[in-house]
């Protein structure tokens, strides 16, 4: 698949990474290793989102292997190649879309913990707003390595288009996601073990979706990277090239 080819023999270096385990089926809403500490994120991934979109310098390489699959029922990661929905979107949509810059924050898809019992949902959304704030991204991208435009948004973590109004943001946004979240550009990969699955980020969003038989134990393991290039063309001064 291109995506996968995108990858294959370029050098990568790892400036940042880090490495979490994705459980799902418990009945605790975390999953607890014997130290008391959290070892892995239930449920997460069930939405189209493009990792750490939300973040200044989104880590852009994502490596996913499964250690535990359900026995009785296959389980899947969905893409979508956004280079090919920007190629695809209506000449009308496109010309809104040149200059823009989308939102993106990880306030809708926070994970409520146990030390948040007693805060209400104002005092929540402060402290995420807070730890990782909102940023900005062009809402259209050129790939630093292959020069391609990619359409750099996602339903997870795009949140509004900046010095747009809510209600001009939320209806031009869920005109892309419904126009992007289709059979015509949904790749669907289904998990066996020794699988490992690298991808860019930049290219794709992805979702884990509503697997059947989701309360099965799953555990993935996960690697998010960044590589020698910037998010997009445009940011390449902002980072040392190798
Ligand atoms: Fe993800």
């Amino acid at each position: 698949m291109r995506f996968l080819g995108v990858l294959l023999g370029r050098r990568s270096r790892t400036v940042c990474g880090r490495a979490e385990m994705s459980q799902a089926g418990r009945n605790s809403p975390f999953s607890q290793a014997q130290d008391g500490k959290q070892i892995g994120v239930p449920r997460t991934g069930g939405y189209w989102h493009s990792d750490t979109s939300f973040e200044t310098e989104p880590k852009v390489i994502t490596m996913l292997m499964p250690k535990v699959l359900p026995q009785n029922f296959p389980r899947s990661t969905r893409f979508i190649d956004m280079a090919e929905v920007n190629a695809a979107l209506p000449q009308a949509t496109r010309d809104k879309l040149v200059g823009a810059r989308f939102m993106h924050s990880g306030r809708w898809r926070y994970k409520v913990r146990p030390q948040n019992i007693g805060m209400d949902i104002f005092e929540i959304l402060q402290m995420i707003d807070s730890v990782a704030p909102p940023v900005l991204h062009p809402a259209v991208i050129e790939h630093p390595y292959t020069g391609e435009k990619v359409l750099y948004a996602n339903r997870g973590f795009t949140t509004g288009i900046a010095g747009w109004s809510l209600d001009a943001s939320a209806d031009l946004l869920s005109e892309i996601f419904d126009f992007a979240e289709t059979d015509r550009f949904i790749r669907e990969v289904r998990w066996s073990m020794a699988d490992i699955i690298i991808w860019d980020n930049r290219f794709l969003a992805h979702s884990s979706g509503r697997n059947a038989g989701a309360e099965e134990e799953t555990m993935m393991y996960r690697i998010t990277l960044k590589d020698d290039y910037a998010l997009c063309a445009s940011q390449m001064g902002r980072r040392a090239v190798a």
